[in-house]
């Protein structure tokens, strides 16, 4: 399995997560959610470093923050992800991490079009906006976050709003993604099938 990569994208609170977090303990992959990069990234500009230096600065420990899981950390996120500069100093740790021995799974928005075209396995995974709000409302409200459903609806439609609409590296699925709408699937069900799928080709 050494440069196996599972390519996993989709918009906020897609699934994709917890996706791709099962199927790489399944099958011992290695597993890097690069929305943590930019997030880490925002975390810095928002307390006044500017993106590029930030981005190039980066470190692994700086992945580690509870407060990157913030609302207002993941609107700074998008904003700076829409940043040539930014997402180009991302670009080679991302890479590396995708051809280490063992086999990868990397989710994101970009990773099946721009970080790793060559993936073995790409999957695209959505939701409808209000399924996907109500389950990021659970997530937050569950850690004890002072939020309410329909800011979290707002901030879901607008980060997809940027993420797609963004000259460099939009989110769009791969013309060779597999797509899998989880709206009306239980998450253990997308799992099952995206390992079935994985299986298959190695
Ligand atoms: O996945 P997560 O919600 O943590 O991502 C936060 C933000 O980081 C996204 O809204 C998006 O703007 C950006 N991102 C990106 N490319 C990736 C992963 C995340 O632009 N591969």
């Amino acid at each position: 399995t050494n440069g196996f990569t599972v390519a996993i994208d989709g918009p906020a609170a897609s699934g994709k997560g917890t996706i791709s977090k099962a199927v790489a303990a399944h099958f011992g992959f290695a597993h890097l959610d690069t929305g943590l990069l930019y997030r880490a990234v925002a975390g810095k500009t928002l307390q006044g470093q500017s993106p590029a230096e930030a981005a190039r600065a980066l470190v692994p420990g700086d992945l580690e923050h509870d407060d990157l899981r913030r609302p207002s950390v993941a609107q700074e996120a998008s904003r700076v992800a829409a940043i040539p500069e930014v997402r180009a100093a991302l670009v080679d740790f991302q890479r590396s991490f995708a051809a280490r021995a063992g086999g990868a799974v990397l989710d994101g928005r970009d990773i099946g079009t721009v970080i790793c075209p060559q993936a073995q396995v790409k999957l695209f995974v959505t939701a409808d906006a209000e399924v996907r709000a109500e389950r990021r409302y659970a997530e937050l409200a569950g850690k004890g976050m002072d939020v309410t459903p329909e800011e979290v609806l707002k901030d879901v439609l607008a980060r997809d709003a940027r993420d797609m609409g963004r000259a460099d590296a939009p989110l769009k699925p791969a013309t060779d993604a597999v797509r899998i709408d989880t709206s009306t699937m239980a998450i253990a069900d997308a799992v099952a099938e995206v390992a079935a799928l994985i299986q298959g080709v190695l």
